[in-house]
């Protein structure tokens, strides 16, 4: 046993007398005597310190000194208390009028809370979560989701590119690709992450943003599954008084494609700046998977059907709380994080 254990030994004894003995003046004398006094345990262990090894001596009189004064302070605290017959407690060594440490408090993140939330209703739907890469392979983010490579769907997204093969995703959906190589159908997943786009920086767009990917795969999957999934989310969502509108949409990996709209959570479709006078505000994309997409990950078509959908986490919570600029999820400003 080195002198440091024995130095961290001394102070756990001491600790144990000081508060189980609940020390009469008596008791209190003896302790003080044990550990301060010139042939007390202190004292035995400054005696070692010299034939300690050399390395650590520097480290063990420094301990020591500082156990010294500890148990010089506590000790002194303890003779102010100390009287005949009286009994000390831990509660009379407190000293309450110490000023107290403040410590600064968090908050959640809002994107965080948002993908919580919708992450919550999907798993009681029974989606379980998948996460995938951020940088990936130009076959992941665009061929194996049937975006060839000259064609014109591609110019729907600016992409960054690390090497002619290997991009930053620009959606979620390579999610889907990767979920449906690694298992076999059944499949049930949302996929939330992160995303980039080259686009010019503004109150609406952002070169990174958030997505969640939803991926149904089954047999007999129908457009009316999909409806289903969304209406509910949407109400779980934004409240029970919500509507929803499905607009025909394109994007090449599903087929039938779909936009959804949410009528405006701050005017009640009567007509605000934020859904731009419309009463409506556009959440996601959706649509039945396309059989291209069921080939390149080698499932079978004529077996297998499902759904896909992505929703854009930031434009959810902007909605969700009337944040107007996007920017300021981004810029760390505590005034602004505050508020959730
Ligand atoms: N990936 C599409 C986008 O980023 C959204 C989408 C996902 C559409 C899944 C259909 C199905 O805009």
């Amino acid at each position: 046993m080195t002198i440091l254990h024995s130095i961290d030994e001394l102070k756990n004894q001491f600790d144990t007398d000081v508060l189980n003995g609940k020390p009469d003046k008596d008791a209190f004398e003896e302790i003080k005597r044990k550990y301060t006094s010139r042939k007390g345990k202190i004292a035995e262990l400054f005696a070692q310190l010299g034939s300690a090894d050399p390395d650590i001596r520097p480290e063990a009189g420094k301990a020591l000194n500082e156990l010294k004064e500890y148990i010089t302070i506590k000790l002194d605290g303890l003779s102010a208390v100390v009287s005949d017959n009286t009994e000390v407690t831990a509660a009379d060594q407190l000293d309450l009028t110490l000023s107290g440490d403040p410590f600064p408090v968090g908050s959640i993140h809002p994107l965080t809370k948002v993908i919580e939330e919708i992450t919550t209703i999907f798993t009681k739907l029974g989606f379980s979560l998948a996460y995938g890469p951020e940088i990936d392979t130009d076959f992941y983010n665009f061929e194996a989701l049937n975006i060839l490579k000259h064609h014109p769907a591609r110019d729907m997204q600016d992409t960054f590119y690390v090497t002619d093969d290997v991009v930053l995703r620009t959606h979620t959906s390579n999610n889907q690709i990767h979920m449906m190589e690694n298992h076999d159908p059944p499949i049930k997943v949302i996929a939330p992450g992160r995303v980039y786009r080259n686009e010019d920086v503004s109150v609406r767009s952002y070169c990174l943003f958030h997505q969640i990917e939803g991926l149904y795969v089954d047999k007999n999957v129908s457009m009316a599954d999909l409806k289903g999934v969304l209406n509910y989310f949407a109400r779980e969502f934004f409240g029970k008084n919500v509507k929803t509108r499905f607009r025909p949409s394109y994007f090449p990996f599903t087929e039938p494609s779909a936009e959804m709209d949410v009528s405006c959570y701050f005017c009640s479709q009567n007509g605000c700046n934020i859904c731009k006078y419309t009463g409506w505000l556009e959440i996601l994309g959706c649509g039945m998977v396309d059989p291209e997409v069921f080939k390149s990950v080698g499932y079978d078509p004529d077996i297998w059907s499902g759904y896909a959908f992505g929703m854009g986490i930031e434009r959810m919570a902007m909605q969700r709380y009337g944040i107007e600029d996007i920017r300021m999820f981004y810029e760390g400003d505590i005034r602004f994080l505050r508020q959730f």
